[in-house]
């Protein structure tokens, strides 16, 4: 179930959560994002835009464009059918996960505790999103799953941040991270693509 989200997970420290509300940037965005060397992106399904900004960063070059907030089964063939490579959930319903396997959509699904985490190992899962990192105890509780459960991998999302993302990424389970501060709402309406493009290459370098 994870062999394709590990290897993306895998491609940069940091995966971009974008909320774009206008198609019109996205091009401009993802071009600054793969750049400044972060290729892997998740758009969440949060905006009326999230589909037609998937399909038109999915024709980025060097770019691999997922959907993120992706809960139902609908949401999934829509996100595969604008072209996302790829799907995030916050958590794992057996409903969403039989119908992205169905529809051969790889998914990153989202576990917290240690419940969760055995439930989508049982499932075929051995990467997963750990959402909501901070607000559910952040690197500390991370760490602890890696004693009992260190089959599996994680992107914590949720509250991390430049100055927190060492903490995560230094864990043993941990195989980048995710986050929405790349790509501030300020800077994405104003096109300032030099911005964004440097914050993308000071995340680049956490690793
Ligand atoms: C989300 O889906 O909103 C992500 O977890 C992003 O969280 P952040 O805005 O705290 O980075």
């Amino acid at each position: 179930q994870s062999r394709k989200t590990r290897v993306l997970c895998e491609l940069a420290p940091v995966i971009p959560v974008l909320v774009v509300g206008d198609a019109a940037r996205a091009e401009g965005l993802a071009t600054a994002l793969v750049a400044g060397g972060l290729p892997v992106l998740e758009v969440t399904l949060r905006t009326p835009a999230a589909l037609q900004v998937i399909t038109e960063m999915a024709k980025v070059t060097g770019g691999h464009v997922g959907a993120g907030t992706v809960l139902t089964p609908d949401d999934a063939k829509r996100a595969q059918d604008a072209g996302a490579s790829f799907a995030v959930a916050p958590g794992a319903t057996e409903r969403l996960v039989r119908a992205c396997e169905e529809i051969g959509l790889p998914l990153l699904p989202g576990a917290v505790t240690a419940s969760e985490v055995m439930r989508a190992m049982e499932m075929g899962f051995s990467m997963l999103k750990f959402f909501p990192a901070e607000a559910a105890g952040g690197a500390k509780s991370l760490k602890s799953l890696a004693g009992p459960l260190p089959q599996v991998s994680f992107c914590p999302t949720g509250g991390v941040s430049i100055q927190n993302a060492p903490d995560y990424l230094a864990l043993p389970n941990v195989t980048c991270v995710g986050g929405s501060w790349i790509a501030p709402d300020a800077e994405v309406a104003a096109g300032d693509w030099a911005a964004i493009e440097a914050r993308a290459r000071n995340a680049y370098a956490l690793r």
